[in-house]
């Protein structure tokens, strides 16, 4: 436990992300290390870092199908529930965050991670 207490932040109402696109919200606003890749894959909502663990590549430009998403530019594969890589050439998993949805609202919890 690292006894900071992290926050959520409004990203989006539920409708401004399509099913099958991605919102990126930049370090700015997150206060995170990376812009905050937040992903609508069928009625789930789940966040990554935006930058791909192999290479400068925006994960919010990647092609999002069945739970998993593609890396624009090699074409690796990540889960969007674990960051779990699913294919090649990426070795290293993709650091989640917690998203809930309230009252059609988008929330975004950045550092915490999507199982805690
Ligand atoms: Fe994403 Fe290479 S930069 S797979």
């Amino acid at each position: 436990m690292s006894g900071i207490t992290h926050t959520g932040i409004r990203v989006a109402a539920v409708g401004d992300i399509e099913d099958g696109e991605a919102l990126r919200v930049p370090a700015e606003q997150t206060g995170h290390g990376d812009a905050i890749a937040v992903f609508h894959d069928d009625g789930a909502y789940h966040a990554l870092d935006d930058t791909c663990t192999h290479g400068r590549a925006s994960l919010a430009d990647g092609w999002i199908e069945a739970g998993e998403v593609e890396c624009p530019l090699h074409s690796a594969r990540f889960c969007l529930r674990t960051g779990a890589v699913q294919c090649m050439p990426a070795t290293v998993a993709m650091r989640t965050h917690r998203v809930e949805v309230h009252d059609d609202e988008i929330w975004l919890y950045p550092g915490t991670g999507a199982a805690e």
